[in-house]
């Protein structure tokens, strides 16, 4: 029986052209920055986005969290949804590592206003920790792959910037939302101070992240990364497949969005699951299974059972991300799947 694995765009595996690409790269030692095929990702990403620099990390978690460290001192705060990946799901690396102190904003399907941020921000007192950070989830994962639009993020960051902060965006799917609402990175990046992205989700990377930002917020970085431990030397054997994502990758996109709404639609027809048509905007589908009478970990055992994956999300939910190797008819039959099972 052949598994559909809708756990994750974290399960794809690298195309037969990264696997080339990967064999044939020209390797060096990247800590001191003599990898080529680092540093022509590294050129490219920047050129792509737009800015001054671009630095390979390991992962998502690497990239925000440097990002984190390179931005603020000890005693700062931060400011970031209450759901977003970095609070909710990065080991409290920010606190434990960065020493920084969050404060959290409600998002209105991840997304909140430049208003919010003035609200959020106390002021210049004693008592308060100095606002450093603002942080944007692009696309937010638990608010269901929502996107942020190039101006809602030009006014939260207008708010930041006005207020003395700096912003980094948490885009680890930000390709995603650039090829949903049909915009360059570009439209992003110019309004912030620093994004991470990952190579290792839909773009199907087995490995990395980039953080883009300008000449002297990268060096940082770079000082930051050593500090984690996330110095890596033939790095160009995670680079080169990060090369063939960025030339083949991105516009391949559009189709896990289509399966996903085709997903979501046809689940949404059976009474016993609800489903935020609205929040289905890229590749995630988040169904809350509340009123089939049983948990979210009881209806994935279940579903495992009957060869599909999907993982849990909180209590009465379970998340589906659609991806590179789950075809149109894969998602047919993991609709018909969940059909019988709640059917039943
Ligand atoms: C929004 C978001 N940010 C950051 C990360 C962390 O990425 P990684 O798993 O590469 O550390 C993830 C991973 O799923 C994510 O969804």
């Amino acid at each position: 029986m052949k598994i559909i694995d809708l756990r994750s765009d974290t399960v794809t595996l690298p195309t037969p052209q990264m696997m080339d690409a990967i064999r044939e790269a020209p390797l060096g030692d990247d800590v001191v920055k003599a990898d080529p095929t680092v540093n022509a990702l590294q050129e490219k990403t920047a050129r792509l986005f737009g800015t001054e620099s671009s630095l390979l990390v390991s992962s998502g978690t690497q990239g925000n969290l440097i990002s984190v460290m390179a931005h603020c001192h000890h005693g700062d705060e931060i400011i970031l949804e209450t759901e977003a990946h970095l609070y909710y799901y990065e080991v409290g690396n920010i606190a434990a590592i960065a020493g920084v102190m969050p404060r959290l904003i409600k998002g209105d399907r991840g997304t909140f206003t430049g208003h919010q941020v003035q609200e959020a921000v106390r002021g210049d007192d004693l008592h308060f920790p100095p606002a450093r950070l603002l942080e944007i989830e692009n696309t937010h994962n638990r608010a269901g792959g929502t996107c942020w639009t190039p101006s809602q993020v030009a006014d939260a960051a207008r708010a930041a910037h006005d207020l003395g902060m700096k912003v980094h965006i948490d885009g680890a799917r930000i390709f995603n939302a650039s090829v949903a609402l049909d915009v360059d990175v570009k439209e992003y990046s110019r309004h912030v101070d620093s994004i991470q992205f990952c190579l290792s989700k839909g773009l199907s990377c087995p490995v990395g992240s980039l953080v883009v930002g300008n000449y002297e917020f990268i060096e940082s970085c770079r000082k930051k990364r050593k500090m984690v431990g996330g110095g890596l030397r033939q790095a160009g054997i995670i680079a080169a497949p990060g090369i063939v994502a960025l030339d083949t990758m991105i516009g391949r996109l559009k189709e896990d969005h289509d399966n996903a709404k085709h997903l979501a639609q046809t689940l949404s027809q059976l009474d016993a699951l609800s489903i935020d048509l609205a929040s289905v905007q890229t590749n995630i589908v988040v169904v809350d299974v509340t009123a089939t009478g049983i948990s979210d970990d009881e209806f994935r055992a279940e579903a495992r059972k009957r060869g599909l994956c999907v993982s849990s999300f909180g209590p009465g939910k379970v998340r589906l991300v659609t991806h590179y190797g789950i075809s149109r008819e894969d998602v047919d039959r993991a609709a018909s799947i969940i059909e019988d099972m709640v059917t039943e």
